[in-house]
C-alpha cells in the first residue's frame, strides 16, 4: 500500500477554464492555463490520495497515477463533480468556472451582418458552493483569484461559500493565470499561512501539504 500523508484520501480536483458555447464555433472562456489544478493533482497523488481530475479543455498531460475525467462547460464540469461527490472525501477547487453563459446558444454560426451584437448572459452553478452545502460534505478548499484586497475577498469566500480552506492569489502582476509562478494566501477559520512566490509545481506540493495537515487535524480530531 502507498503511504503518504494523504494515504487512501479519495480527492477530487477541478482544474482549467471552462468554455461556454455561443454558437458552433465561437465560445466565452477565460485564460486559466490549469497548470495549478494539474499541479495540485499530481502532488495529492505524490502524497498518496487516489485523485480524479475533472478538467476544462487544457493542453496538459495527465499527471501519473491520476484518473482524468475532461469537460467542455460549467454544466459538464457541474455534472461530473456531483458523480464522483460520493467517492470524494477531498475537494479542490481550482478550476476557473465561467461565472456567465450565454443564455442561448445558436445551431448556426451566428452572421455578422448586424453593426453590433448584444449577448445575454446567465449564471453557471457554482459548483463548489453547491459541494460545501451537501450532506454529507467533503473537505472543501477553494481558490480566489483576485486583483484587489486579496485577503479581504478570500477570507469573505472562506465564510460565504462555507470553506474549510482558501487558496487566494494575486492575478494581473506577472503572477496567477497564464504565469509559470504564483504565490498564495492560504486562509482557513483560525488561521492562515504564505506560500511565496515559486513555480506552480512547488507551490502545489507545498499546498498540498497544508491541506493534508488541516485535513487530518479535522477527520481525526
Ligand atoms: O466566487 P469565485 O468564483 O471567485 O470563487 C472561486 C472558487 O469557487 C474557486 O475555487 C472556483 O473553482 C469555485 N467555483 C466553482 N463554480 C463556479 C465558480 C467558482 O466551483 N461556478
Amino acid at each position: 500500500t502507498r503511504g503518504g500523508p494523504l494515504a487512501g484520501v479519495r480527492v477530487t480536483v477541478t482544474a482549467g477554464p471552462t468554455r461556454e458555447p455561443i454558437d458552433p464555433v465561437r465560445v466565452l472562456s477565460n485564460r486559466s492555463s490549469g497548470r495549478m489544478g494539474f499541479a495540485v493533482a499530481a502532488a495529492a497523488r505524490a502524497a498518496g490520495a487516489e485523485v480524479r481530475l475533472i478538467a476544462g479543455p487544457v493542453a496538459l498531460p495527465t499527471p501519473l497515477g491520476v484518473t482524468r475525467i475532461d469537460v467542455e462547460t460549467a454544466a459538464d464540469m457541474h455534472a461530473a463533480v456531483l458523480a464522483a461527490l460520493p467517492a470524494t472525501d477531498l475537494f479542490i477547487a481550482s478550476a476557473a468556472v465561467a461565472d456567465y453563459r450565454p443564455a442561448q446558444t445558436s445551431d448556426r454560426k451566428l452572421k455578422k451582418t448586424a453593426e453590433s451584437l448584444s449577448l445575454s448572459l446567465e449564471r453557471t452553478p457554482d459548483i463548489l458552493a453547491e459541494v460545501s452545502a451537501h450532506d454529507p460534505r467533503p473537505f472543501c478548499v477553494g481558490f480566489a483569484a483576485e486583483t484587489d484586497h486579496l485577503l479581504d475577498n478570500a477570507r469573505t469566500k472562506l465564510t460565504a461559500k462555507q470553506l474549510d480552506m482558501i487558496a487566494a492569489n494575486r492575478v494581473g502582476h506577472a503572477l496567477g493565470i497564464e504565469q509559470p509562478d504564483n504565490a498564495l494566501e492560504v486562509l482557513w477559520a483560525d488561521g492562515a499561512h504564505s506560500l511565496p512566490r515559486a513555480p506552480k509545481e512547488q507551490l502545489a506540493r507545498e499546498l498540498v501539504a497544508l491541506i493534508a495537515e488541516r485535513y487530518r487535524l479535522q477527520s481525526k480530531p
